[in-house]
């Protein structure tokens, strides 16, 4: 089943003194559940106006969308999605665990079960010490781990999630990593927005590049990772046991380690020299740069 399927969604923001923004423009895209898709994009583009379509937190232009089947927004989407907002602002004097203990009930979900489900996100998250302390005296951080704890607690099976990393130390964006690995091998639909091109290589299926509100480019990473190979760094050592590194293009690689072989020289290492997801990235939003607003 697609666990996301978004038809032409478009949204244009009326300002006050009638400014207008024409945020999205036509969007379409769908995601498989079991698929971790990175919603790339630089400052302003679109990402959190789709999730916010999505969310049902507001309304799209043109277009719609189906969360595993049901109409984006109303209640009975909401229930297949655990939703991680850009700025996430809790009711802040409640600690995490009384937040937590919230949220699974809203989802209606067994109290026993709710216990369980609270303890493991909070230990996960590294918040168990801090659980009775009120999310108001919480740093930035901690803050970002209630709202990533709390889209764990009901099970979900799809994950929308708006710049997960963003806020935390190294140790807090590798965790985030592993949480999305872990979901992707449960057969969970991840999908969330970033500006990091790393994090998408790390983690994701597939990518989309969304630019000025246009969807520009959607790919598998394997195969944005493979394409961009320009060459490779070869190792030799020799019957001295001399080692000597030599650059080779794509197309001489093969002839090029026959011919070592025959030599009677050892391959001691062949590593590609790729332009990864950021060279492509940037390049995208070089050339696209003043096609709008
Ligand atoms: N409520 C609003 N009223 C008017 N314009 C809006 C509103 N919300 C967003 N926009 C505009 O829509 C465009 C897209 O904004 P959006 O927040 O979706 O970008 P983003 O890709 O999430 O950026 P960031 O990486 O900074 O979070 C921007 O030009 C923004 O100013
Ligand atoms: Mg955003």
């Amino acid at each position: 089943m697609l666990a996301l399927d978004i038809q032409n969604l478009g949204k244009i923001f009326k300002g006050k003194k009638r400014q207008i923004v024409d945020a999205l423009q036509g969007v379409s895209l769908t995601v498989p559940e079991g698929e971790v898709f990175g919603f790339l994009g630089p400052n302003g583009a679109g990402k959190s106006t789709t999730i916010k379509c999505l969310m049902g937190l507001i309304r799209p232009t043109t277009g719609s969308a189906n969360i595993m089947g049901v109409a984006a927004g109303t209640e009975a989407s909401k229930r297949h999605v655990g939703y991680l907002p850009e700025n996430p602002a809790f009711y802040d004097y409640l600690s995490a665990e009384e937040y937590l203990s919230f949220v699974g009930r809203t989802f209606q979900m067994q109290e026993s079960l709710l216990q369980r489900r609270r303890e493991e996100a909070l230990k996960l998250l590294e918040l168990w010490d801090a659980r009775k302390r009120p999310i108001r005296g919480y740093s930035k951080g901690m803050v970002q781990r209630v709202g990533l704890a709390q889209v764990l607690i009901h099970d979900p099976s799809v994950y929308i999630l708006d710049e997960p990393m963003s806020g935390l130390d190294p140790i807090g964006r590798a965790l985030v990593k592993e949480i999305i690995l872990d979901l992707k091998k449960r057969g969970k639909c991840v999908f969330f927005s970033t500006h990091i091109t790393d994090d998408v290589e790390k983690v994701c299926d597939r990518v989309g590049i969304l630019l000025h509100g246009q969807l520009k480019l959607v790919e598998r990473v394997d195969t944005i990772m493979t394409q961009g190979i320009v060459g490779y760094q070869i190792r030799i050592r020799n019957s001295d046991g001399k080692s000597v590194d030599h650059q080779v293009t794509k197309d001489m690689l093969d002839g090029f380690i026959a011919g070592q072989v025959a030599s009677g020289n050892e391959v001691v290492l062949v590593e590609p020299r790729r332009k990864n997801l950021e060279d492509l990235f940037l390049a995208l939003v070089h050339n696209g740069a003043g096609s709008s607003s």
